[in-house]
């Protein structure tokens, strides 16, 4: 006979422990919901649910490894490339950082009008400048070329509150994310709320479960040894749970990009986080 296992005994059984969100250290990057549909009741960094270490490397701009990537990127941001002998500062301007202000903290959304309308988050549309208006190659999703870039725009609005809009023609996109964010995926038979909504302040294993924000990415892992994108890290959860995760830059991914900014919405933005 075949036995199932119940989604509270898997919880219960790879969570030990149990810290009160109320108990966690001082600093707490901890924002109210928008409104009062939001499934949670306070919103909190990824931050708050890591070891002093890294939230000390993460603090300090010359420990924190993702910095590397972001000085590479604003030396790149002059360089001309492609058919059109184009850099990105011969359009936006010499600045990036002031350039650039404003725009991390609203992706994933819709841009242009035209045949170049489409939904888009910050690597889709620093690819769209770079095939459509330098006539250069694109970069690759993850690679430290795109994650730097990635990070520049995201780090011009580190400080400002995550702010993605979500009516509109981004509204089947969020609704698209919503229900992927509650779908039980993998030999597990999990789903992301299981471990990012009902466990949160829990420990699975070794790990101190947050809520699966987005407001540090791209992020500085140990793990990885490396910088890596938002959608690397879905890529990864949904691997955990034995599941079969979606292509990144895609359109699945980018849905519950949006759907998961959405559930931080008004939390600062960290990047480059530091996490383990
Ligand atoms: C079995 C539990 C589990 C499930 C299910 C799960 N995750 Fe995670 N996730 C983790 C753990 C453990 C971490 C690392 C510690 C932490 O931040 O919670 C993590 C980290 C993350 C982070 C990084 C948070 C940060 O601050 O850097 C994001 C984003 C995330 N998960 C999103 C998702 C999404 C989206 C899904 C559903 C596709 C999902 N997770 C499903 C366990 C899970
Ligand atoms: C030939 C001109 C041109 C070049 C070169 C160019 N862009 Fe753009 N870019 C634009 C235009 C036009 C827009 C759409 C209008 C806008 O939002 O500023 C845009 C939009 C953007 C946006 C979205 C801004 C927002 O408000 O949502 C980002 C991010 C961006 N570009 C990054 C880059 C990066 C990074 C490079 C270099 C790799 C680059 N662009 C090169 C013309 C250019």
């Amino acid at each position: 006979m075949k036995k199932f296992i119940s989604i509270t005994s898997i919880v219960a059984l790879l969570c030990a422990g149990g810290y009160a969100a109320a108990e966690l250290a001082d600093g707490y990057t901890k924002v109210d919901p928008p409104n009062a549909e939001h499934p949670l009741d306070e919103l909190i960094s990824g931050y708050q649910f890591r070891k002093e270490g890294t939230q000390a490397t993460q603090d300090d701009d010359f420990e924190n490894p993702g910095m590397l990537l972001l000085d590479q990127a604003m030396d790149q941001w002059s360089v001309a490339e492609g058919s059109e002998g184009k850099a990105c500062s011969d359009c936006h301007s010499d600045d990036p950082l002031e350039s650039m202000q404003g725009v991390g903290s609203t992706y994933p959304k819709f841009t242009e009008e035209g045949d170049h309308r489409a939904f888009r988050n910050i690597e889709n549309q620093i690819n769209h400048c770079r095939t459509e208006r330098m006539g250069a190659k694109p970069w690759k999703y993850d690679k430290p070329d795109m994650l730097g870039m990635t990070i520049l725009v995201r780090h011009a609005d580190r400080g400002e509150p995550v702010n993605v809009a979500i009516d509109g023609d981004a509204e089947s996109y969020f609704e698209r994310g919503k229900e992927m964010y509650y779908t039980r995926y993998g030999q597990l038979d999990m789903a992301c709320s299981h471990c990012h909504e009902d466990n949160y302040g829990n420990y699975i294993r070794a790990d101190h479960l947050s809520q699966g924000q987005t407001n540090g990415f791209p992020t500085y892992r140990l793990k990885w040894q490396g910088v890596g994108s938002v959608h690397r890290r879905f890529k990864g959860c949904m691997k955990n749970i034995r599941a079969e995760p979606y292509k990144v830059g895609e359109e699945d991914f980018l849905s519950l990009e949006l759907y998961t900014s959405w559930r931080g919405q008004g939390l600062p933005i960290e990047t480059p986080a530091v996490r383990n």
